[in-house]
C-alpha cells in the first residue's frame, strides 16, 4: 500500500471506535502508519490501534505547529540577567549559627513527617549506554552497592535518625518500569518497608521525524519517549501521587536525580532555610568549575528565578566576574530541589504549567521499507519539559550554595567525566575528608585523589560530624577502610 495513495477506506476496521480512531489520525495527516496495515496479523493490527489510542495528537499537532512548521518558541531571549541572592556555604560564625537554626526547623519537618523524596530514574541514559536502568549500577566503591542502594540506606538513616517516615517515591518510564521494579523486589526494598517505597511511571510523547510526521519501531508500533524530568510534576498529579503524599500529610518534596551519587537526601539545613522562608520551590547551587563549563546556571531573568543554559549565557557573561573574583553567573544547576506539594497541585491546576523543549537527535526506527536503522545523522525529534522551568511559577525561593565535591557527582558517562569510576572515586575523596576530619591520616595521591578505597555506608555515618562521633580516632587507614 503506498503511502501516498493511501484512504480511509482501504483502513477496514472491526468497529465504530476503531474507524473514529483511523478518522482521526489521517485528519492529522499521520496516516503513513498505516502503511503495511494489510500485512499485520489481526493482533497487530489491534496493537497498533490500542497503541495510536494512547496519543495525545491535539497536544502533538500543537507541537508540531510550534516547533516544526512555525519559526521558533525556543526558550525567551534574555533582555536581562542577574545574579541571584545566594544562601552561602557557612564561614562566618553568624552564617554558621543561620545554618544551626535552620537545621533545627528542617529536623522538626522530618521529624514531624513532613518530608517524602522523589527521585528521577525515567531517563534513557543513552550516553552511558548501559542495557539497564542507571539506579541498578553496581557504584560502592568497595561492595559495589547499587546506586539505588545507597540511596536506599541514606533514607533509612534519615528515618532511624529522626524516628519518622520518609516516603520514598521512584519516577520510571515505559523504557525501564519493569525492570526497576523487579530490582526493588528481588532486593527486598532494601529493607526499606515496600509500603513506604513507591515506583511511579512518568508520560511518553511521540517521536517525529524532522517533517513532523510519526516514527515507527515495527510496522505496529510508534516511537515514543519519556516526556523530560519536567514530566515528574505532571505525573505527581496524574498517578495520585500527591494525593497519596496529601493522605499522609507530606508538605515538602525533597527531588533528586538518580544518577547523582553524592546526593544529600532530605538536607536538614536546606529544608529549614526553606520552610523558614515560606519558599515554594528551591535549588540548590554548585559553583562552576570554569567559565566554560557545560552547565546551565541558576540566575534571575528579567525578573524571575530561571536556569539559563549554558548555550544561552554570551562569552561576555560568561566570563563576567565579582568584585571578589568569582564569576558572576557561576551558580551550576545540579537539578536538586525543595518543592511544597501545593505548589505542584498549582503548576498542574487547569492547564499544566511547564513548556516543551524540542531536540533533535538520532533515534532507530524502521525506514520507507519497513527496514530497521540505525541513522546516522540526526532524523528526529523529541518532545521534553525541564523541571527548572516551575522556577519561576514560584513564588518564593531560597537557593542555597553547597560544596559540590560533597553533594554532586553524576553517573552520565561510560567513561572519564561524570562516569561510573569518576563518581566511585568522588565517593572515595569524599569519605577520605571525613576521616582526615576525625584526625585519620588517609595519603592523598598526586591528583589529589585518596590512596586506596573507603566506604562508609549511610547507616554507619551520614556526614563527616556524625563519623567522627562514631569512629576511634586511633584507627590506622591501611590502604582500605570499609565501615558498614
Ligand atoms: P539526563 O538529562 O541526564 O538524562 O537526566 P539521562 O537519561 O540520565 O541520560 P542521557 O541524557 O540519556 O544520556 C537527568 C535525570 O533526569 C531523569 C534521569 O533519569 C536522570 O535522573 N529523567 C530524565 C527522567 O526521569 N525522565 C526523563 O524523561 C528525562
Amino acid at each position: 500500500m503506498e503511502e501516498n495513495h493511501l484512504k480511509l477506506t482501504d483502513i477496514r476496521t472491526e468497529n465504530e471506535s476503531d474507524k473514529r480512531l483511523v478518522e482521526k489520525v489521517f485528519s492529522y495527516k499521520q496516516e503513513h502508519v498505516f502503511r503495511w496495515w494489510n500485512d499485520l496479523s489481526a493482533n497487530d493490527q489491534k496493537n497498533l490501534l490500542n497503541h495510536l489510542r494512547t496519543l495525545d495528537f491535539e497536544l502533538l499537532q500543537d507541537l508540531i505547529e510550534k516547533h516544526i512548521e512555525g519559526s521558533t518558541l525556543t526558550n525567551p531571549k534574555t533582555t536581562i540577567l542577574e545574579p541571584p541572592i545566594i544562601i552561602p556555604i557557612p564561614d562566618s560564625d553568624s552564617q554558621k549559627a543561620h545554618a544551626a537554626e535552620a537545621k533545627e526547623i528542617g529536623e522538626k519537618a522530618l521529624r514531624a513527617g513532613k518530608v517524602a523524596v522523589v527521585t528521577v530514574a525515567g531517563g534513557l541514559g543513552t550516553r552511558l549506554g548501559a542495557d539497564r536502568p542507571k539506579g541498578t549500577l553496581p557504584i560502592s566503591p568497595i561492595k559495589g552497592k547499587s546506586i539505588f542502594q545507597l540511596h536506599a540506606e541514606k533514607i533509612q538513616a534519615v528515618m532511624k535518625k529522626y524516628d519518622t517516615v520518609t516516603p520514598w517515591y521512584i519516577m520510571t518510564s515505559k523504557n525501564n518500569e519493569e525492570m526497576t521494579h523487579d530490582f526493588f523486589e528481588e532486593n527486598r526494598y532494601f529493607g526499606l518497608n515496600s509500603d513506604n517505597v513507591s515506583l511511579f511511571t512518568q508520560g511518553e510523547l511521540p517521536v517525529i521525524d524532522l517533517q513532523g510526521r510519526l516514527l515507527m519501531d515495527s510496522k505496529s508500533s510508534i516511537v515514543t519517549s519519556p516526556n523530560g524530568h519536567g514530566g515528574t510534576l505532571l505525573a505527581l498529579k496524574e498517578r495520585g501521587v500527591l494525593s497519596s503524599m496529601n493522605s499522609r500529610g507530606i508538605k515538602h518534596i525533597f527531588y533528586h536525580q538518580v544518577d547523582n551519587i553524592l546526593i544529600k537526601i532530605a538536607d536538614p539545613v536546606y529544608l529549614g532555610y526553606h520552610i523558614s522562608a515560606g519558599a515554594k520551590m528551591s535549588p540548590k547551587v554548585v559553583r562552576k568549575t570554569d567559565p566554560d563549563e557545560k552547565v546551565g546556571i541558576v540566575g534571575i531573568r528579567d525578573g524571575h528565578l530561571d536556569t539559563i543554559e549554558y548555550s544561552e549565557l554570551s562569552d561576555e557573561e560568561k566570563h563576567a566576574l565579582n568584585p571578589d573574583g568569582t564569576l558572576k553567573f557561576g551558580m551550576g544547576n545540579p537539578a536538586i530541589y525543595l518543592l511544597d506539594v501545593d505548589f505542584v497541585e498549582k503548576i498542574n491546576e487547569s492547564h499544566f504549567a511547564l513548556p516543551y523543549h524540542k531536540a533533535v537527535k538520532k533515534v532507530p526506527c524502521i525506514d520507507g521499507d519497513g527496514c530497521e536503522m540505525k541513522p546516522a545523522e540526526n532524523n528526529a525529534t523529541k518532545f521534553e519539559m525541564f523541571i527548572f522551568d516551575a522556577l519561576k511559577h514560584a513564588d518564593k525561593s531560597i537557593i542555597m550554595e553547597v560544596v559540590r565535591e560533597n553533594e554532586f557527582s553524576p553517573v552520565k558517562n561510560a567513561t572519564g567525566k561524570d562516569s561510573p569510576d569518576s563518581a566511585k572515586q568522588s565517593m572515595i575523596n569524599m569519605f577520605g575528608r571525613w576521616l582526615a576530619e576525625a584526625g585519620i591520616e588517609v595519603p592523598t595521591d598526586r591528583t589529589g585523589n585518596v590512596a586506596g578505597a573507603i566506604e562508609v555506608n549511610p547507616l554507619y555515618a551520614l556526614d563527616s560530624e556524625e563519623l567522627k562521633g562514631k569512629i576511634d580516632p586511633k584507627v590506622v587507614f591501611n590502604g582500605e577502610l570499609n565501615l558498614q
